[in-house]
């Protein structure tokens, strides 16, 4: 079965084709970074409309891409939340039309579960059952997953997601957006040990993270620097960079710590780390060092695909069309959608 998988939950336009016995045909991006850049974050309005003006061309791209016509499409499979809710019902405005019109079944996906099952389509996927990291910019969660579908939530941020966090404290030190990125490519001019900062939560049992204190010593630390440096440039600079790096290791660290902790609790050997800050370096060297420490596996999606991208939609779309999920014509989107309500698929 070949499915036009949609993402336009947030500020990138994904549209990818999956193909049930071939993989992934193609798979196409445009980043509305430089479109929000001026004003230092997402403007939902500029988002949704940015959607509009993308998607239909890039649909025609990735059919180029692929070497195949419209009327192959079996599917379509749209983003349908948890996100922005113009930008989701962009994206899925026209991928319903585009299934009506084609004739064929469309289905809707979360977000989230595209980003936690997008491991699946590297040539060395994991096996189930594993636990997952999700880090996002809207989410920060440890799940035990024993199939598509079946996901039992571990533990949760209670405030900002890591992604947020890294997003807020870049803004803070001054940094362009998207500040995570940005934050980690300065921290690598920091001096280690220059700064300590907490690692929250990891003084009790659980599996639930907050990361809004951190964001708020950050604060403290770069306030103090900036009365003390006394507006000698150097100091500054290289100061920033500490705060950075003590800001990156405290977030990986207690990361890493919980994760550690859910292997553990659940005895499983095999971790598996999703969404956007899966992309940080520091995150995936010291969760692999652990990992192994543990004797497991840890598995990771390429780059490309650990940011929002439409291939893991196409992907989860195509794996519960085929398990004859469907719905009746109508064009609903969620803001928010809790994970495990998703039906599971039994394999
Ligand atoms: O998964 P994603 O593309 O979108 C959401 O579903 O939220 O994640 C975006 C988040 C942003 O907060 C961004 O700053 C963060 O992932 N991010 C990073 C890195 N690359 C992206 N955070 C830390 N280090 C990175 N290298
Ligand atoms: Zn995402």
């Amino acid at each position: 079965m070949i499915v036009l998988g949609i993402e336009s939950s947030c500020d990138e336009t994904g549209v990818a084709l999956f193909d049930s016995e071939k993989g992934l045909l193609a798979h196409v991006l445009h980043s509305q970074v430089e479109l929000h850049a001026e004003y230092g974050g997402v403007v939902p309005e500029l988002a949704s409309r940015d959607h509009i003006r993308y998607l239909v061309p890039l649909m025609e791209q990735v059919l180029q891409q692929a070497g195949i016509t419209r009327s192959e499409i079996e599917g379509v499979a749209y983003t349908a939340g948890p996100g922005l809710i113009g930008a989701l019902m962009s994206g899925a405005c026209v991928g319903r039309s585009l299934a009506w019109a084609l004739g064929v079944p469309a289905q809707e996906v979360h977000h989230m579960e595209g980003h936690l099952l997008a491991p699946m389509l590297e040539e060395n996927p994991p096996q189930f059952p594993f636990v997952a990291l999700l880090v996002s910019g809207g989410h920060t969660l440890l799940a035990y997953v024993t199939g598509v579908g079946q996901y039992e939530i571990l533990g949760q941020s209670l405030d900002d997601a890591a992604g947020e966090a890294f997003d807020k404290t870049a803004k803070m030190l001054g940094l362009s957006y998207p500040g995570g990125p940005i934050l980690a490519k300065l921290a690598e001019q920091g001096r280690a040990g220059a700064y300590k900062f907490p690692r929250p939560m990891t003084d009790r049992p659980g599996l639930d993270f907050s990361f809004s204190g951190l964001k708020t010593f950050a604060l403290n630390t770069w306030h103090d620097l900036q009365a003390e440096s006394e507006g000698q440039c150097e100091k500054l600079t290289q100061g920033r960079a500490d705060v950075a790096r003590a800001f990156e290791e405290a977030v990986v660290d207690t990361l890493s710590i919980k994760c550690r902790r859910a292997l553990r609790q659940t005895h499983c050997k095999t971790l598996v780390i999703a969404g956007g800050v899966g992309a940080n370096q520091h995150l995936r060297q010291q969760l692999a060092a652990m990992v192994k420490k543990e004797g497991g596996e840890l598995y990771y999606p390429r780059t490309e695909f650990c940011t929002d991208n439409g291939a893991m939609i196409a992907y989860v779309g195509c794996l519960r069309l085929m398990a004859g999920e469907s719905k009746a014509l109508s064009i609903d989107a969620r803001a928010r959608w809790p994970m495990d309500e998703l039906p599971a698929i039994r394999a």
